[in-house]
């Protein structure tokens, strides 16, 4: 497999194996799996995307499988599932977490980048790739390799949180923005990456190109958005952004509003589909795009 994963580069899902420690980030992945507000999110885009039962699925950047074991629930034991994903050590979490589901889809993982698919070209029903292009150097080279391995009349589905619509309740509003836009851009290429998925899907030849705006709004400062702000801290002091006593002011205000109940913070998850169109000359599939 050939890596475009650069060891230096300030987003740390670019690299995981190349972290320090890549387990709490692996952690993470399943703490917002859990999430009851991210999951309805994530199945609400699992049904936009039309995945129905025995469609053959790919998920592209499947880290440790949350959303590979709400695929093989869809897609039921007639369907078949795969994740890949560059970092062996999210892999080797994501074959503990997906192991033994019966009268579900068997899911199979292999360790690729979405750059490079390793499948012959038209072999999916429906390729999906959320919260990763995000993370990629070359967003559209990646959609375009999961249109290829798409099937004409098939999905390509992606997803991405937008860092440009985080909302946040904070007495410092100033300080809030210096954190969140700050660290944002200094860690993403695109942190507006959601918003811009429709045009990505149409840059790379999808059809029918469709969204669903959904809103992760949480009010209870629920464990992943702690580690979320956390981490958005501890990344403002390594950035110079603020000073560690400034970010710990930051981190108790937070708290303060979470212990009287009014704690808001809430961000937009873009999802956009995609058909792929028949191959040149070819009549148009007939039905439902996304339909066998
Ligand atoms: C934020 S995680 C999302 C994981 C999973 N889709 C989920 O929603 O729980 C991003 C994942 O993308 C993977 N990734 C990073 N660069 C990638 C690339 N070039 N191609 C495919 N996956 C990549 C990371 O290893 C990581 O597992």
């Amino acid at each position: 497999m050939r890596s475009t994963a650069t060891a230096r580069h300030p987003d740390p899902y670019r690299a995981l194996d190349a972290q320090p420690d890549p387990e709490p980030l692996i952690a993470s992945l399943e703490e917002r799996g859990r999430t009851p507000a991210q999951a309805r999110m994530r199945r609400r885009f699992l049904r936009f995307a039309g995945i129905a039962p025995g469609h053959e699925v790919l998920e592209v950047g499947c880290g440790t499988g949350v959303v590979l074991r709400d695929l093989a629930a869809v897609a039921g034991a007639r369907g078949r599932v795969v994740g890949i994903d560059p970092s062996r050590a999210v892999l080797r979490a994501a074959r503990r977490f997906c192991a033994g589901r019966p009268g579900r889809a068997p899911i199979t993982l292999r360790r690729a980048a979405g750059e490079h698919l390793p499948f012959r070209a038209a072999r999916f029903d429906v390729a999906v790739a959320v919260t990763v292009l995000l993370h990629v150097a070359d967003p559209l080279r990646v959609v375009k390799e999961m249109a290829r391995i798409t099937r004409p009349g098939g999905v390509v589905a992606v997803q991405d949180q937008d860092f440009g619509t985080v909302a946040v309740a904070h007495p410092d509003r100033d300080l809030t923005d210096r954190i969140l836009r700050g660290v944002a851009f200094r860690i993403y290429e695109e942190p507006y990456s959601g918003r811009r998925l429709p045009a990505l899907l149409r840059a790379a030849g999808l059809e029918h190109v469709r969204l669903l705006t959904d809103v992760y709004q949480d009010t209870a400062l629920e464990p992943y958005t702690q580690t979320f702000l956390e981490r958005r801290a501890e990344r403002a002091v390594r950035f110079g952004l603020a000073d560690a006593a400034t970010v710990q002011r930051w981190l108790d205000g937070f708290t303060a509003l979470g212990r009287d109940g009014s704690f808001v913070m809430t961000v937009n998850y873009y999802g956009a589909v995609g058909t792929v169109p028949p191959p040149a000359g070819a009549p148009a599939p007939r039905g439902r795009p996304g339909g066998r």
